[in-house]
């Protein structure tokens, strides 16, 4: 099956043509085009995403993005065409699916046109994590059927979900965020310590020269018997300290190392608490905060002290991309799934 996939949930506008096959028991991707135009530049004067700034520059990249990549589809047949329809911001999820809905009257009108789960991107990634023969990201089917049921942990600048997933069409989610997403904290904080756009890079950076256990910050929510997640009292915490200690440039590497600390630690601690409880085989990661060094390894360590697997994609396939909204339109089809053709900013997974 031949996909095209268009991706303007964000600040990225990415195009990627996939070819999927193999079905829900030895799934096969094979990216043939992908292409990520970032317009990170554009919002870090801002300090964050602007929304209409993000609208305005998918409308500028989108046929720029398709040029590049149309070569490729060259003599072939394309089967689907998808399109990120949330969640994320709406006036940049629209200009996606406008453009897509031109495209697919235009250029393709024999392809199924499916709208696809930013959330179900993420959350799929790890079938990108192993780069096999000629190109293919593929993992063994019976490696695959060992990793379930997993604890799947989807930590982004707009989500934070832990889901146990039964296999690769049925899952629950059992925990999110009550207030701010791991990534938002991040970049919140990154921002109090004047460092810029956006901040979970940057925080990684500091954090790598600083003490974690400078600061003692709370870890909201660790003891409470449930899934969910608090990051909002941690970043109030964080300004409190700033205000009291004004950031030189030694003590924002504490800072920011003791935050990233905090962060990670409610992370992992109640992901393994629900790896223990669903008796799960493995733990996946992904997500644009599944980019964070310190965090990847302590899932790592965490999952080999229990004996059980540990898989992220690689970061290219962690912060947002039109390969894993391939995936995503792949499995949706399998599943008989089909989500409106209309920008929906609060879908969830
Ligand atoms: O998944 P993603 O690319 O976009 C959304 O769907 O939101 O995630 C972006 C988020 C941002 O908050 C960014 O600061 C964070 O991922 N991020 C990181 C790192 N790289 C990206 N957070 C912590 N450490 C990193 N290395
Ligand atoms: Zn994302």
């Amino acid at each position: 099956m031949l996909i095209l996939a268009i991706e303007t949930s964000c600040d990225e506008t990415a195009l990627a043509l996939v070819e999927a096959s193999g079905g829900t028991r030895a799934p096969s991707f094979r990216t043939l085009a992908a292409t990520v135009a970032s317009q990170i530049e554009i919002h870090r004067p801002w300090g964050g995403v602007v929304p209409s700034l993000a609208k305005r520059e998918h409308e500028k990249n989108l046929p720029v993005a398709f040029g590049e990549i149309e070569a490729a589809l060259k003599g072939k047949k394309l089967d689907v065409l998808a399109v990120t329809v949330g969640p994320g911001l709406e006036p940049a999820l629209w200009m996606g699916v406008e453009f897509a809905k031109r495209l697919h009257k235009e250029r393709f009108p024999k392809a199924k046109f499916v709208g696809a789960n930013h959330l179900e991107g993420h959350l799929y990634s790890f079938l990108l994590a192993e780069k096999t023969d000629q190109g293919k990201f593929s993992m063994a089917s019976s490696k695959l059927k060992n990793l379930f049921p997993a604890a799947a942990l989807v930590v982004s600048g707009g989500h934070t979900i832990l889901a146990v997933m039964k296999s690769i069409s049925s899952w629950k989610k059992i925990g999110e965020t009550r207030d701010d997403a791991a990534g938002e904290a991040f970049d919140k904080v990154a921002k109090m310590l004047g460092l810029p756009y956006p901040g979970g890079p940057e925080i990684q950076k500091a954090a790598a020269e600083g003490n974690p256990s400078a600061i003692e910050f709370p870890r909201p929510m660790l003891h409470d018997k449930n899934y969910d997640f608090s990051f909002s009292g941690l970043k109030t915490s964080v300004l409190y300290h700033i205000q009291k200690h004004p950031p030189t440039k030694k003590n924002v590497r504490d800072i920011a190392a003791s935050f990233q600390e905090a962060a990670i630690d409610v992370l992992a601690k109640k992901t393994f608490r629900a790896a223990e409880a669903y008796g799960v085989k493995s733990v996946l990661l992904s997500g644009g905060v599944a980019a964070n060094a310190a965090l990847r390894e302590r899932l790592a360590s965490g999952a080999h002290e229990r004996n059980l697997a540990f898989v992220v994609p690689p970061i290219s396939f962690n912060t947002d991309n039109a390969v894993m909204i391939a995936v995503a339109a792949y499995f949706e089809l399998l599943r008989k799934k089909n989500y409106p053709m209309r920008a929906n900013g609060l879908m969830n997974l």
